[in-house]
């Protein structure tokens, strides 16, 4: 079907990110034992951690570095794989463990600095959605992601399945540390049902990408685990809508970017309660310099920035990264199809991007 004619009311895109609370639901059967162990393979000793992607899966290893920093006191370094291939020198100790990152299994990018890091005889881990792709048969450690097959070229739930691999990975190194990790394991059991309470505000969504279809100058803020979050939000518009549309950290923004706005513009802000305060800053500025429309997606209940405010009310971290996700995942769809394009059907795009 061409683009122009497109106008069916569900695609196979919006049906993959619909099925991301019952993909959470079997990853966490998968992996989380009776006795609350992490049923995944890890090196005996990690010192530091790299992960190597591409596209979304990139966003992935660009959302999970922070986190494990954060969560698991372990330096963690990312990289584009068409970037590390051309790298001269990589950090490696005995007891680094580099991380790939690929739905598919199979993109040449990715594959490429995995035999390249090979070489060295670091220890190699795979987080993908294919068994027994090439990167599953080489990697000395490797985690289904599991999402189910993935038709859509735009990746919507194979993403959520690895971001929540990558926390069960830095979960399973904290209680390695001999840390307590019930509470998050508890947080991440009530992360279907709070996707699926993101789903019922779709109407609000809706919203967001009807006013969001009226501009063409685009451009996604968010802070930390939230920029990657942002970037990905990017790619789903880029790739269904053919929109050239940029994403930010909320500070750096300021900092000459923040000229390609004016009344012609739509921003749209990532908030959460830790950067709540120093974000509704700069949209108040933002607004008396530029008066852009602003579509806010929020987690904090008393945020009202916005012209437009997506409430994904919760107080974990480790649950708004992916109610955020979700949230421009359905915009990006919501948008195609408001646009007259078939997200099913992205003009010169492959679902494996190869040599
Ligand atoms: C995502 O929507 C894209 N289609 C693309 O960026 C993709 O994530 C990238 O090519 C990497 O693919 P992989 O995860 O199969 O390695």
């Amino acid at each position: 079907m061409e683009n122009q004619e497109f106008n069916q009311k569900s695609s196979i895109m919006q049906k993959e990110i619909f099925e991301q609370p019952g993909v959470v639901k079997n990853l966490l059967e998968r992996y989380i034992g009776p006795d609350e162990r992490i049923k995944i393979d890890l090196p005996e000793k990690i010192d530091n951690i790299v992960i190597v992607a591409s596209g979304s899966s990139y966003n992935c290893a660009a959302i999970a570095a922070p986190l494990f920093i954060e969560f698991a006191d372990i330096p963690c370094e990312y990289e584009y794989s068409s970037e590390f291939v051309l790298q001269k020198k990589h950090f490696i100790t005995p007891d680094s463990l580099y991380i790939f990152v690929s739905q598919s299994g199979e993109t040449s990018d990715t594959l490429n600095a995995l035999k390249m890091i090979k070489q060295k005889g670091v220890k190699t881990m795979c987080i993908t959605n294919a068994q027994n792709s090439t990167m599953w048969n080489l990697c000395d450690y490797r985690v289904l992601s599991d999402a189910g097959e993935e038709k859509s070229i735009a990746s919507t739930k194979a993403l959520t399945a690895q971001i929540l691999c990558s926390i069960l990975i830095l979960l399973k190194i904290k209680a390695k540390d001999g840390e307590d990790i019930s509470g998050y394991l508890n947080t991440m059991r009530r992360l279907p049902a709070y996707l699926e309470r993101i789903k019922c505000d779709f109407d609000k969504i809706k919203a967001a990408a009807q006013l969001v279809s009226q501009f063409n100058n685009i451009s996604i803020l968010g802070n930390k685990n939230y920029y990657p979050v942002a970037k990905e939000g990017a790619l789903k518009i880029k790739e269904t809508c053919y929109l050239n549309v940029m994403a930010y950290p909320f500070g750096e923004f300021m900092h000459g970017h923040v000229a390609v706005l004016n009344q012609k513009s739509i921003v749209i802000a990532i908030i959460d309660e830790e950067n709540a305060e120093f974000a509704q800053r700069n949209l108040k500025k933002i607004r008396q310099d530029y008066n852009p429309q602003i579509v806010c997606i929020t987690s904090v209940q008393d945020v009202k920035s916005g012209d437009l405010n997506i409430y994904i009310k919760t107080k974990r971290k480790l649950k708004a990264i992916f109610g955020s996700l979700l949230t421009l995942q359905l915009i990006a769809c919501e948008l195609a199809s408001i646009l007259k394009k078939n997200p099913d059907k992205p003009h010169g795009l492959k679902k494996v991007v190869k040599d």
